[in-house]
């Protein structure tokens, strides 16, 4: 029996989250978009109804070049007043959807844009999903004077910092990666590591959850809600 790649696990993520999200746009609404690949799928999936709302918010400049591409506007998120939803991906999902993101070095961006979105959509293929988060190394976006330091606290904090050398994010600060974290209470690391001068954010998204993710599966797509 074939089993179904993970490229095409994101596909079905990507336009299943398109058939979510289509009824309940009008043409004033504005799509909140993330970051990634299985977000590019829906990218691309998200133009085949572009007439069916107004435009979209990026989470990247990535994401941003993608979208005009395929000549959908989009606009500065100072600019909207209202956010339907939010789609993105993960790099990992616990069944409270509390996830980890940031393996593209977009958190910051993607994690403004969830806190602006009514409902914030996560479509994530199976290998995301997780009992307990930390497997994926947590992504930290420092300011770049503040690396060292930022890392000395995080090995007070059990991890092991790992500077992303060469990556500089859309916001020009740098990405610490954090390997072998126990994340037992992930609202409350967030919080902990948002406390460390320099820090911009972290990819833990716990205190602002996803409220639907949608997961591929070799079954199929299968909606979970928070
Ligand atoms: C980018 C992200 C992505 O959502 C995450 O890395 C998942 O990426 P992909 O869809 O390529 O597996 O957080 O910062």
């Amino acid at each position: 029996m074939s089993s179904t790649s993970q490229d095409e696990l994101k596909k079905a993520v990507a336009k299943a989250a398109v058939d979510y999200i289509e009824p309940k746009l009008d043409n004033h609404s504005i799509v909140g978009v993330g970051t990634g690949s299985t977000a590019n799928y829906f990218i691309d999936y998200l133009a085949e109804i572009s007439a069916k709302f107004d435009g979209a918010v990026a989470s990247s400049e990535a994401s941003a070049e993608r979208l005009k591409a395929h000549g959908i506007p989009v606009y500065d998120l100072n600019g909207v007043d209202e956010l339907a939803v939010y789609v993105d991906g993960a790099d990992e999902t616990n069944p409270r959807l509390e996830l980890i993101k940031g393996g593209g070095a977009a958190l910051t961006r993607e994690k403004i844009v969830a806190a602006v979105a009514d409902e914030f959509i996560c479509i994530a293929d199976g290998s995301k999903w997780v009992d307990t988060l930390g497997n994926f190394p947590l992504p930290v976006e420092v300011i770049p004077m503040a690396r060292a330091h930022v890392a000395r606290q995080l090995v007070k904090l059990g991890g092991d910092p790992v500077h992303r050398h060469g990556v500089i994010t859309d916001n020009g600060n740098e990405i610490i990666d954090v390997h072998n974290l126990k994340i037992s209470n992930p609202k409350e690391l967030e919080t902990a590591i948002n406390q460390i001068v320099g820090v911009v954010c972290n990819g833990l998204f716990a205190n602002r959850p996803a409220d639907v993710l949608l997961i591929g599966r070799q079954g199929g797509v299968e909606k979970i809600t928070a």
